[in-house]
């Protein structure tokens, strides 16, 4: 008996991995997430259990897997990009190993990579960006960003779950002291047919990219302006184009 712990990938169907498809075609359970693609579910068998983590608090979820991995040999837990990249991979496979089963972390292809990647913007570019710092900007426990020091972090800015508090970040940044100029993007439903790439420089991203939907990826940082097909929105009223 043994519970998956398997990435689904970013949005794309076709971007889960040759053992994650696997697993899924002989799952004999499936929790999936929300941000798992819905595609994907067509790969399980007909007779499996298939039960959506809509709802459930983590520790709800941590006691499902594990009662399902007491239940049947081939449990599947699928999850939006990769397990272990702000995803409680870890908190779900340490609740398994607890309860004394087995459990395995199939990667995923990450958001983090996928994304950018899917609206052309490189992450590393050979003399614009060398670095890449990676934060998430919605904590558990609530806790600010440090500013001040992702001010001044050279290379590419990447923030997970930022959209919502988008405005604060921008104003943390600048009034810490990263440039206002600075190129940035914010990036939604990437790698889907729902994708939108919006570009503007950093003290009037927040302003173009109100209203976007979650899931968003915020870039920020010189490649940021090497996006293509991007939207072309006009600027909200109060701001300045340029
Ligand atoms: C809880 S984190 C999960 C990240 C996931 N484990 C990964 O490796 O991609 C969810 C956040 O990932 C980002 N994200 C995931 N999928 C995305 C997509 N298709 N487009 C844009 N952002 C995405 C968003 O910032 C979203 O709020």
């Amino acid at each position: 008996m043994t519970v998956y712990l398997v990435g689904a990938g970013p949005g794309d169907p076709e971007l889960i991995t040759v053992r994650g498809l696997r697993l899924l075609q002989h799952a004999d359970a499936v929790v999936y997430d929300e941000l798992a693609p819905a595609e994907l579910l067509a790969h399980v068998p007909a007779d499996a259990v298939l039960v959506s983590r809509a709802g459930l608090r983590q520790e709800q979820i941590n006691a499902l897997l594990v009662s399902l991995g007491r239940s049947y040999p081939t449990v599947v837990r699928l999850k939006g990009g990769d397990p272990f990249l702000f995803g409680r991979g870890r908190e779900e496979s340490d609740a398994l190993t607890a309860a004394g089963l087995d459990c395995e972390v199939v990667p995923g292809v990450s958001a983090l990579t996928a994304v950018p990647a899917a609206a052309g913007i490189p992450l590393t570019h050979r003399g614009l960006a060398s670095q890449i710092t990676v934060v998430t900007g919605h904590t558990a426990d609530d806790r600010q960003l440090d500013y001040r020091a992702l001010a001044h972090t050279a290379g590419t800015l990447v923030v997970f779950m930022g959209i919502a508090r988008l405005s604060a970040l921008v104003a943390g940044l600048i009034a810490a002291g990263r440039a206002p100029d600075t190129p940035a993007a914010v990036i939604s439903s990437g790698s889907t047919e729902r994708q939108q790439t919006i570009i503007a420089p950093l003290h009037q991203i927040a302003a173009h990219a109100d209203g976007v939907p979650s899931p968003a990826l915020v870039i920020i940082g010189p490649t940021a302006a090497l996006a293509r097909d991007q939207q072309t929105l006009e600027p909200p009223v109060g701001v300045a184009a340029g």
